[in-house]
């Protein structure tokens, strides 16, 4: 063999039976190849397992599937390259020209955007209701078929408890699927509710690193094979370095997500007792209006603290402006703290009550809580909402 040949057949090192890497290793490789045309028709039949091309699956990408699955408890899983992919493709793959989509106001702005525009192109209508509004919801499914509701718990950024046991009992009585973007609880909640389809950001709590996108779809598996060939041709796959990265960052994601959500009910009780806030948004406070049914559906309130400042807009850009821990940046999950003000979160598209159903005011900042310790968050808290001198 030659050399230009030889590079691209490199030697092969095959591990002996007896002897295992502790971390799988990452198939970088797009490509995999049977030892005959006949085994290669087999597989595309069906009739054997493998793989064949990394837009449909790949080991490594497969290992995290099967992860995802049993942290959420359902049987199967698509992963994807991003967490909005992952939404775009489920709404497009499970819905068809003429289908109603049941949503709220509360819901990631994206995903609006994704069911008002995008969807609304190909002849698929939506009503838009306050995730509170339970009885708006049991009139909309009985005054139209509906195919699926799509609904957030806790929301983004004011922390609204979705009522879940409610709203899957009027779906499925009304014969629509529900899809839950578990994002902010995490893969370790809701998995008890009967809840059909979940959608996750891997980017946030999965790698908790903030150096990596990704998202999925978890679900039964007939609804996964359903999706799986949409999904392929869709082609917003997942690199496997990604996944490997994902994969990672999960070996810490139950110790990152618990010692997160400690600090950020300490922020959020130091907030509640600060004379500069007017309200504060956190599930695990006693004082959100929805503490019961949080403490109900969930272990851990998650790490995303909101809170309105007396003093409004003026107020909240100087206190931005004055932390130094915290990142004037979105996302979340991630091992550092960040803020954002109301201008970056405002759904602009929204009507004035709609502006009103979602809670976000002149004055209202959204913290991501991270792994620093916490009393240096606390400090520099303190320090940035300090009456100027
Ligand atoms: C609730 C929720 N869903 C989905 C996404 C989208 O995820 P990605 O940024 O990975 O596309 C985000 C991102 O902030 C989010 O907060």
């Amino acid at each position: 063999m030659k050399k230009p040949t030889r590079v691209n057949h490199p030697p092969e090192v095959p591990l002996p039976s007896d002897n295992h890497a502790l971390v799988a290793p990452i198939y970088q490789t797009v490509k995999f190849e049977f030892e005959s045309l006949e085994e290669t028709e087999r597989f595309l039949r069906g009739a054997r397992p493998g793989f064949f091309y990394a837009r449909s699956s790949n080991p490594t990408t497969r290992q995290l599937e099967l992860l995802l699955a049993e942290l959420q408890g359902r049987g199967d899983c698509l992963v994807t390259a991003s967490g909005v992919a992952a939404i775009s493709q489920t709404l497009l793959a499970l819905t068809k020209q003429g289908d109603h989509i049941l949503c709220f106001v509360e819901t990631y702005n994206p995903t609006r955007y994704l069911i008002r525009r995008l969807l609304g192109r190909f002849g698929v209508t939506h009503t838009m209701l306050s995730i509170e509004d339970l009885a708006g919801v049991e009139r909309v499914l009985a005054s139209q078929p509906t195919r699926l509701v799509l609904f957030e718990s806790p929301t983004n950024p004011v922390t609204k408890i979705a009522d879940i046991a409610a709203l899957t009992r009027l779906a499925q009585a009304a014969g629509a699927l529900t899809v839950l973007d578990n994002t902010f609880a995490g893969f370790h909640q809701h998995g008890g509710y009967d809840v059909d389809v979940f959608l996750h950001s891997l980017t946030k709590y999965a790698s908790g690193a903030g150096d990596v996108m990704g998202g999925a779809v978890i679900a039964r598996p007939e609804i996964i094979r359903q999706l799986r060939t949409d999904f392929g041709a869709l082609g917003a796959t997942l690199d496997p370095h990604a996944a490997f990265l994902i994969l990672r960052g999960l070996r810490t994601y139950f110790v990152r997500y618990r010692a997160q959500c400690r600090s950020a009910m300490q922020v959020a009780e130091f907030l509640a007792a600060h004379p500069a806030v007017a309200r504060v948004h956190y599930p695990g406070l006693a004082s959100h209006p929805q503490h019961a049914l949080a403490a109900a559906q969930m272990q851990d309130f998650g790490t995303i603290v909101s809170f309105d400042l007396k003093d409004g807009a003026a107020a909240a850009r100087r206190f931005a402006d004055r932390l130094q821990l915290f990142a004037l940046a979105v996302s979340l999950g991630s091992g550092e703290s960040l803020v954002v003000t109301s201008q970056l979160m405002s759904g602009r598209e929204l009507s004035a009550e709609q502006q009103k159903i979602s809670a976000v005011v002149e004055g209202t900042v959204r913290l991501s809580i991270g792994l620093e310790d916490v009393d240096d968050l606390l400090a520099d808290l303190t320090q940035a909402l300090s009456p100027e001198t």
